[in-house]
C-alpha cells in the first residue's frame, strides 16, 4: 500500500482539481480523498508507505500515442527497454509502437514479438499499431485481423503516406470491422517529391527541395472522405498546416469519426528556425511549417479541435544525422521532451489548462485507441503522473534515456517536469530517476 499526499491532483473527467491524497493499493487506485486514515485505516490493510508530493502535481498517468521503438531491426538507434526508460523519463506510463520497424509489424507473430519483449521489459505499458499494408509497401493488405487477435489495436502505415486510394479504401471497410481506427500519416508522394523541408521563401533561400503543405493536405481531404465512406475511425497523424485543420474542423463538424494529433515540434517551430547550420535535428515528415500555422495548431488544441499532443519519438544515430541534409533520414526525438514543453509553452504561460493537458496526453489517446481509460478515481489502475511545476532545466545534446540524442530543442530553457511516474501503482521514475525493474 501506497499513500501519495499533499499534490495539487487534477482530473478533469471526475471533476477533480484539489490537494487530496491519494491511496494506492494492490495497482488500483484504493481511495481518493483529503487526510486520508493511515495505519488502522478502515479499509483492512496494513500501514501504507507515505510519500509527501506537497507541491507537486498529480496527473492521470500519461499516453504518447507516437512512438517509433526501433526495435526489432534498428536496435542501434532505440531498442524496446531504451525506449520504454525515456517515456518514464518523460513522464508516460504508456506509449503506442508505430509499425515501421525492420522487418515491418505487419503480421500477428511481430505483433506478438513487441507485445511479449516489451511485457518482459516493463517500466512502461505498450501498445502496438500494426501496418496496414503488407511490408508497408502499399501494394497489399497487411494482415490486419490476425494482428487484431493478436493484441494490435489500431493500425497505420506511418513513416508512409498510403498513395493507393482504393487499398487505403479497402483497409478502412476491413479495419472498421475491429472497431479500430485507421491512423494517416499524410504525404501523397507524388507532390512530395523529394522535398525535405516546407516549401516557401525558407526552401528557396537554403537551396532545399520543398514539401508543399498541399502534400499533406490532399491526403487529408481523401481520408476524411474514405472514413465518410467506410465508416471507419480516421485518426490524423502529426497534423501541421492551417488548411489542414479546416478540413478537421469540418469533418468533426459533420459528424464524422475523425480526430487528430499534433507534435510538439509542430507546435513550438517552423521553417524559419532552419538557417544556415543545415541542422538535421529540425528534419522532420512532415517538415516545420510556417509562423502562422505554429499559431493554428496552438489555438487548435488549447480549443480542443486538436484531440492530441504527441511525439513522433523518431530516433536516429548521431552518423545518420551527421549527413548532408538531403541525405539525413527524417524525425527527432520526443518522449523526453513533449510533456516540459507543453509545460513551458503553453501550462506555464496560462493559455492552456491543467485539464486540457490531461485530456490531449491521458484521456483522448485511450480514447481513440479504445483502451481502457485511467483516471483519479476508486478503481482506476493506479497509472499516475507526478509533475514537479518549479523545476528549471536546459533540454543537452546528452544524458538521454533514449539511445538517440536527435532532439529537436537543443540548448533550450524549460520550466516543469515529470518528477515521478507510477504504472500499476509501481514506480517506474521516482524524483527523476528512472527505476531499474
Ligand atoms: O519524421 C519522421 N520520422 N516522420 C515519420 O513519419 C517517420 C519517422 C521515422 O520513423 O523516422
Amino acid at each position: 500500500m501506497l499513500l501519495l499526499k499533499g499534490a495539487r491532483c487534477i482530473d478533469p473527467r471526475v471533476g477533480l482539481d484539489a490537494i487530496t491524497d491519494i491511496l494506492i493499493r494492490d495497482g488500483s487506485i484504493a481511495a481518493v480523498g483529503a487526510d486520508l486514515p493511515v495505519g488502522d485505516d478502515g479499509l483492512g490493510t496494513d500501514r501504507p508507505l507515505i510519500r509527501d508530493l506537497s507541491g507537486r502535481v498529480i496527473l492521470p498517468g500519461l499516453m504518447d500515442m507516437h512512438v517509433h521503438l526501433r526495435e526489432p531491426g534498428q536496435e542501434y538507434k532505440e531498442d524496446i527497454a531504451s525506449a520504454a526508460r525515456a517515456a518514464a523519463q518523460g513522464g508516460f506510463v504508456a506509449v503506442l509502437a508505430m509499425p515501421n520497424t525492420q522487418p515491418v509489424t505487419d503480421s500477428a507473430s511481430r505483433v506478438a514479438f513487441v507485445l511479449d519483449k516489451a511485457r518482459y521489459v516493463g517500466v512502461t505499458r505498450v501498445h502496438v499499431a500494426g501496418a496496414l499494408s503488407r511490408d508497408l509497401a502499399g501494394e497489399s493488405l497487411a494482415e490486419i485481423g490476425d494482428m487484431y487477435k493478436a493484441g494490435a489495436v489500431a493500425f497505420t502505415d506511418d513513416g508512409r503516406g498510403l498513395q493507393d486510394c482504393g487499398l487505403m479504401r479497402l483497409a478502412m471497410d476491413y479495419v472498421h470491422q475491429f472497431a479500430c481506427p485507421v491512423l494517416s500519416h499524410c504525404e501523397l508522394e507524388s507532390l512530395v517529391g523529394s522535398g525535405v523541408v516546407h516549401e516557401g521563401i525558407v526552401s528557396t533561400r537554403l537551396g532545399l527541395a520543398g514539401w508543399p503543405a498541399a502534400g499533406e493536405e490532399i491526403q487529408i481531404a481523401r481520408d476524411i472522405a474514405l472514413a465518410e465512406l467506410s465508416g471507419c475511425a480516421l485518426h490524423i497523424q502529426h497534423i501541421t498546416t492551417a488548411v489542414g485543420l479546416k478540413l478537421v474542423r469540418e469533418a468533426k463538424e459533420r459528424g464524422l469519426p475523425v480526430s487528430c494529433e499534433v507534435t510538439a515540434h509542430h507546435l513550438f517551430l517552423n521553417e524559419n528556425d532552419l538557417n544556415a547550420t543545415y541542422d538535421t535535428n529540425l528534419k522532420m515528415n512532415p517538415p516545420l511549417r510556417t509562423t502562422a500555422d505554429n499559431q493554428a495548431l496552438q489555438e487548435a488544441l488549447i480549443e480542443g479541435l486538436i484531440d492530441v499532443v504527441a511525439s513522433d519519438h523518431a530516433p536516429h544515430a548521431a552518423h545518420e544525422k551527421a549527413l548532408e541534409f538531403e541525405r539525413a533520414p527524417f524525425g527527432c526525438t520526443g518522449l523526453e521532451t513533449t510533456l516540459s514543453l507543453l509545460l513551458t509553452e503553453l501550462v506555464g504561460l496560462e493559455k492552456m489548462s491543467y485539464q486540457r493537458l490531461v485530456e490531449c496526453l491521458a484521456h483522448a489517446p485511450r480514447r481513440i485507441l479504445g483502451l481502457e481509460e485511467v483516471g483519479i478515481v476508486a478503481g482506476s489502475p493506479a497509472d499516475l503522473t507526478v509533475i514537479d511545476p518549479g523545476v528549471r532545466w536546459q533540454v543537452e545534446a546528452e544524458n538521454w534515456q533514449s539511445k538517440s540524442a536527435n532532439n529537436a530543442f537543443i540548448g533550450q530553457q524549460l520550466q516543469g517536469r515529470a518528477s515521478d511516474v507510477y504504472v500499476r501503482g509501481i514506480p517506474s521514475m521516482i524524483e527523476g530517476t528512472v527505476c531499474d525493474v
